[in-house]
Order: structure tokens, then sequence, then C-alpha cells
């Protein structure tokens, strides 16, 4: 089947990608790749690739741009110029400046802003390809990264794509499905705990019972991100059993003769660098 001959996936019962239309694309998330940054994450989400880098709390400049009451949470997104099909200019957009709000205002619904007054937390996402979703694809590593960070937040932020596309409510909509010409895109953003709505945004019509349905679909999505995001944390910072012989021998060779006592044999040792990728 070619794309030209795709009309209704109602019809069809499957997706140009054969995904099922509550599937997710694939999703694979590090935690700790940007030595430099106090937290970092890099998620891949079909053929979306973005990088997230988190700085601060620090001194919030220029100083007018601080807030005596909280945190203030500077997002930046950015396209790099090869990320789309046509070279897009360097510098920030309209686009740019628009997403780069949204997910600020994202972000900060998740943090304790009220813990660090005059302060601003720098977060930077970076897309280095896109295939639309790109935007909750860095809301959901830039949330990832903001624990690594160690900043003290109610819940991550989890968030996809949800909408419509040739005649039926799917998730995750694609480049080609976003093209649709009855297509309807949903960027849609949870606290997952609480199940509070953080981002929304909606560029076309539907009826009450698509929305209904739309929205029921991108909060279970959500909440499949969420799983993910924990593992890829849980990953970097889990607790694993050693032996304690070979955390000797590991750490220090001239200690290797150092009798090993029966009741300390089992100790923990962090596994944050032994194994950092997770691949759904
Ligand atoms: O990426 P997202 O869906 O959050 O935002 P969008 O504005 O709906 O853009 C959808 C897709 O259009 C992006 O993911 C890019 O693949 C593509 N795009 C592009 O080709 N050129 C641009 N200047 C901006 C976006």
């Amino acid at each position: 089947m070619t794309k030209e001959e795709i009309v209704d996936y109602k019809k069809d019962k499957k997706r140009y990608d054969n995904r099922k239309m509550d599937e997710l694309r694939p999703i694979k998330i590090k935690v700790g790749v940007i030595e430099n940054a106090d937290g970092s994450a890099y998620l891949e989400w079909g053929q979306n690739k973005v990088y997230a880098a988190v700085y601060g709390p620090r001194e919030a400049l220029p100083k007018h741009s601080a807030d005596s009451n909280k945190a203030v949470v500077k997002v930046e997104y950015r396209m790099t110029s090869f990320s789309v099909p046509d070279r897009k200019r360097p510098g920030p957009n309209r686009r740019d400046q628009e997403i780069s709000k949204v997910l600020g205002e994202a972000l900060s619904r998740a943090v304790f802003v009220e813990k660090f007054p005059n302060t601003e937390i720098g977060v930077y996402v970076e897309v280095t390809d896109s295939d639309a979703g790109s935007r909750v694809a860095c809301l959901s590593a830039a949330s990832v990264a903001l624990a690594d960070a160690g900043i003290p937040m109610r819940d991550l932020v989890s968030a996809t794509g949800v909408g419509k596309a040739y005649n039926e409510i799917v998730l995750d909509l694609n480049k080609f499905e976003e093209d649709a010409p009855d297509a309807v895109d949903i960027p849609i953003a949870i606290l997952p705990n609480s199940e509070e709505i953080v981002l929304l945004q909606m560029d076309g019509p539907l009826t009450q019972k698509e929305w209904d349905s739309v929205v029921k679909m991108g909060i279970t999505g959500c909440k499949k991100v969420y799983e993910m995001q924990k593992k890829a944390l849980l990953e970097r910072y889990s607790l694993e059993e050693v032996n304690e012989k070979d955390l000797i021998d590991g750490i220090d060779k001239s200690k290797k003769s150092t009798p090993v006592k029966e009741d300390t044999k089992k100790v923990v040792k962090n596994k944050k660098v032994k194994k950092w990728e997770t691949q759904y």
C-alpha cells in the first residue's frame, strides 16, 4: 500500500506504519548523557531524537527576570538546521518561542518552584531529528533530566501526541498523519499520579464523542510514557547486589588478598554507569 492509497484508517483497520490506533512509536530513554549538565536525558521517539539538559537552580539572570516567590523554569526549545527535510533557519523562530513557553509552564507545575525563590532552572532541549511530536518528546525528556538533576518535583511530566487522522482517533501521530487532510494534532501532558493536565494544545475541530476518546487515549498514552521514564531513571539509580570481593577487585587490586568476611559478603553498589540505556 502506498501513502497515496491511504484514505481511511477506519476501513483499513491499521495505520500506515502498521501500528495499532492506540500504539506509541518505539521509545528509548537514556539518563545522564551530558556531563556538564546538572541533569540530562536523551530520548528517541520513533524518528524523533532529542536531548535535554538542566542547569540550576542558579541565580536568575537578568536580575529583573527573577521572582522573589519562586524559581523561574526557563526552557529553550531548539531544532537543529538538519532536523527537518527543508533546512531550518538557525536561531529561534516564533514556533520555538511558543514551544519553549508552553514547556516551561508545564514543567513549572511539576517542580516545587516555591522552594527556590529568586533563582532560575535552565532547561535546554535540542531536537536533532524529527517526525512530528517533538515537543512532547522534549517535555518527557526534560522532566527526566530535572529528576536526574535532583530537583524536587511533585511528579514527572509525561506527554504524548494524540488526535485524529484519516478518519480515526489515533495515538502519537507521526508527520505523515499530522499532514492528513482531516488531521487534528493534540499534544497532551499530565502529572501522571494526579492526572492533572499541564499541557494541551489543539489545532482542529473534533466532535464531543471524539474529544472524549482522544482525552482518554491521551492520558493512557502518557501513563505508558511515565512507566518508561521511571524505568530509565531506576536503571541509572537503582542498587544491585554484588559480591564484596568483586567490588574490592574493581576498586583496588592491591587489596585483593583482604579476607572477605562471610557476614559482609553482600554489599550494594550503584550501577549508575553499568547499564544506562533502556529500550522498549
Ligand atoms: O514537533 P511537533 O509535533 O511538536 O510540532 P509541530 O509544529 O506540529 O511540527 C510537526 C513536525 O513538523 C515537526 O516534528 C517536524 O518534523 C516538522 N517541521 C518541519 O519540517 N519544519 C519546521 N520548521 C518545523 C517543523
